[in-house]
């Protein structure tokens, strides 16, 4: 049987982390964080792919790809979860769980971010807790996975 994978997904400028208003966002860059969701999915015999891109219409054409091969998806939309209509449409398509994530609390910031065009498609959202947002939405996707 082949390992189930959890696709994770990064929006647009989230290439940047590490030197981006890292006051809000923090210090580890964006490979240090896949890095570390490599090791909590090897930990239970998962793999995760991980993809970052500042375009909308990748981020839509990634998840169609993996959305019939894998077992979940992160999403962290960026500046998208506040717009993207076609992001979330994307996203209502899919029948594995998804999880969309922020690094920062987005409802404690400016008001446009506290709308996610995006959560009320997906099974739950977690936002606030900087790297961990992304552990604790794989190891929800984890213990659910339909194996
Ligand atoms: C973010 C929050 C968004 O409002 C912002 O546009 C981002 C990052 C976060 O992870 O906190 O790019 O999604």
């Amino acid at each position: 049987m082949s390992t189930p994978t959890i696709l994770v997904l990064h929006g647009p400028n989230l290439n940047m982390l590490g030197t981006r208003e890292p006051g809000i966002y923090g210090t580890q860059t964006l490979n240090a964080i896949d890095e570390q969701l490599r090791q909590i999915a090897a930990e239970s015999g998962f793999s995760v792919t991980c993809v970052q891109s500042n375009h909308e219409g990748e981020l839509i054409d990634t998840l169609q790809q993996h959305a019939d091969s894998c077992h979940g998806v992160i999403i962290n939309p960026g500046a998208f979860t506040h717009y993207s209509i076609a992001l979330r449409d994307a996203l209502a398509s899919i029948r594995v769980p998804a999880v969309e994530v922020h690094l920062s609390n987005v409802h404690a910031r400016e008001e446009f971010r506290s709308v996610s065009v995006t959560a009320p498609v997906v099974t739950g959202q977690i936002a606030g807790f900087g790297p961990e947002s992304y552990a604790l939405a794989l190891q929800y996707l984890i213990n659910n996975a339909e194996r």
